[in-house]
């Protein structure tokens, strides 16, 4: 009789018709990891095959794809995307005790389905200016008082334009818009990071009354695919976002040190939102982490009244 022999678990699973290979494994109990839920858009189900290359199914386009963003050598395939007509031996990816006991969580609890989705989203990054200055030259506990004070009213900002904020990383903050399927993220974004620059002037009147020093922020904006999803440890795994969007939004929001601006936004941004913001400069940055140069648009208001938009 036909088999798919997996290994190291040295699991022998019978062939009585052609069959996908992630299906057949997870039925076995094979705990092979399946983070995008088998649509080709993750590497986490690949396998190494050993014998009977030729008893599988070619690699579909998305498997293909990813084949050549990875570079991966003929033998490795991605199970969910391949079915055996024949006997194959193959070792999968999850080699040990840590992998095998994330992947064995796959079909449980908050690992359920797949563990994060793929939106079009914007995403905000927030980031006190001379935060480091101001922490050596106040109390600790000021400190906190006046990033709460901040970030209460920032938070207001985001989800009065239905956006959520998604981490509180020291003095910075991380918004995200769209992952609901809200509309237009880019403008949302963009006008609630206005805001959050207004609430900004108003804690630079309050701290510089009460303590004697500035207080600004810089903000980036980019616009693109992210993951969104559960991610860290199961005991403590939250939502939040991912993708190279969120490092351009930070690295954009650290350029405006360089451009001596408030607020950076993507191409992407610019080009959704320029009927109803007002832009100035425009930069062309080297970022890092990015290859060649990358357009930055500086944000200067709205073009029409806030009401209206
Ligand atoms: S499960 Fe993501 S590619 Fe197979």
């Amino acid at each position: 009789m036909s088999e798919v022999f997996v290994s190291p678990d040295e699991v022998s699973i019978p062939l009585v018709q052609p069959a996908n290979l992630l299906e057949m494994a997870i039925e076995a109990g094979v705990a092979i990891a399946h983070l995008c839920g088998g649509r080709a858009r993750c590497s986490t189900c690949r396998v190494r095959i050993v014998e009977g290359l030729d008893a599988l199914t070619e690699r579909t386009d998305e498997e293909a794809a990813m084949a050549a963003k990875l570079d991966f050598p003929s033998e490795v395939r991605l199970a969910c995307q391949t079915q055996a007509n024949d006997s194959v031996r193959l070792w999968r990816l999850v080699l040990d005790k840590i992998d095998v006991e994330m992947a064995s969580q796959l079909g449980e609890g908050h690992y359920a389905g797949p563990v994060g989705r793929e939106v079009q989203a914007a995403v905000m990054f927030v980031d006190v200016a001379g935060f480091t200055a101001m922490s050596e030259a106040l109390p600790a506990y000021d400190v906190v008082h006046i990033l709460n004070r901040f970030f209460n009213r920032a938070g207001d900002a985001v989800d009065s334009n239905s956006g959520r904020v998604d981490n509180y990383m020291g003095d910075g903050l991380l918004a995200v818009f769209g992952v609901d399927g809200e509309d237009d993220p880019a403008f949302s974004a963009v006008k609630a990071g206005l805001e959050v620059l207004a609430v900004a002037a108003d804690m630079h009147d309050y701290v510089s009354r009460i303590y004697g020093c500035a207080f600004e922020v810089r903000i980036g904006v980019s616009l693109g695919e992210v993951i969104f999803g559960l991610m860290g440890a199961e005991s403590s795994a939250r939502e939040t976002v991912l993708g190279d969007v969120v490092n351009t939004a930070s690295r954009l929001e650290s350029a405006n040190k360089t451009t001596g601006t408030s607020m950076l936004v993507t191409e992407d941004v610019h080009a959704g939102t320029m009927d109803r913001v007002e832009y100035g400069r425009q930069f062309e940055l080297e970022l890092a982490g990015k290859d060649g140069h990358v357009v930055a648009h500086a944000v200067i208001g709205l073009t029409v009244p806030s009401s209206e938009t």
